[in-house]
């Protein structure tokens, strides 16, 4: 299939799982990730299909959405299967789901292929900034928590992502939106003291 309608068709499946969602992982945010990653990795030597497919997948499989813990990216693996892609290339893309999420690396960093880094990074980007902040409060407010609560997902996360990025690309890409977000932290923790 010719790569344009392959990505148009990856963004219509993924749509048709995430078209309600209001946690945070809606089409806005796989789109936003798809576009970082693409820049990304277009100044890195890579398999940009990889990334492309990894990104726009990334999210369907997540347990907080799924509500199933499988711990195992079935719903992408089984759209690749449709596309007959070879188990190689179908685990490529699956291995980088599996694994690039901020709770699967806490305990232990996980090792990332150089697309598996990319993808990883362009999700965590989207976490800071305004649209991070955004998402924050709207998680929040759709898991029953007060202002105070999502604050503290700052300390607990938000604040850490920049340190943690995987490429220097990213890193210039991301300045900016680390810098708002202590900002607004900075502000708000002024404004509740
Ligand atoms: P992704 O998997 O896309 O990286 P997450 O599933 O971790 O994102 O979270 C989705 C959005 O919800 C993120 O922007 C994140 O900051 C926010 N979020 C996640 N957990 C919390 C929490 N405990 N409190 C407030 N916001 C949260
Ligand atoms: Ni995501």
């Amino acid at each position: 299939m010719e790569e344009k309608l392959l990505i148009e068709n990856t963004f219509k499946f993924v749509a048709s799982i995430l078209d309600n969602d209001y946690s945070g992982h809606d089409m806005g945010h796989i789109t936003r990730v798809y576009n970082l990653a693409c820049e990304i990795a277009e100044k890195i030597t890579c398999d940009k299909l990889v990334v492309k497919l990894a990104a726009i997948l990334h999210d369907i499989d997540d347990p907080k959405i799924t509500k199933l813990n499988t711990g195992d990216c079935t719903k992408a693996r089984v759209y690749l299967n449709t596309l007959q892609y070879d188990k190689e290339f179908i685990d490529k893309v699956c291995d980088i789901i599996n694994n690039m999420s901020f709770s699967k690396n806490k305990e232990k960093k996980q090792v990332l292929t150089i697309e598996g880094m990319i993808v990883q990074d362009a999700d965590r980007i989207d976490a800071i900034g305004a649209v991070g902040i955004a998402r924050t409060f709207q998680f929040g407010g759709q898991h029953n928590r007060g202002m105070n609560s999502s604050i503290d997902h700052f300390d607990d996360k938000l604040l850490k992502l920049y340190d943690l990025l995987n490429t220097d690309e990213a890193k210039s890409v991301a300045k900016p939106r680390h810098d708002f977000l202590v900002d607004f932290y900075n502000q708000f923790k002024e404004e509740t003291k």
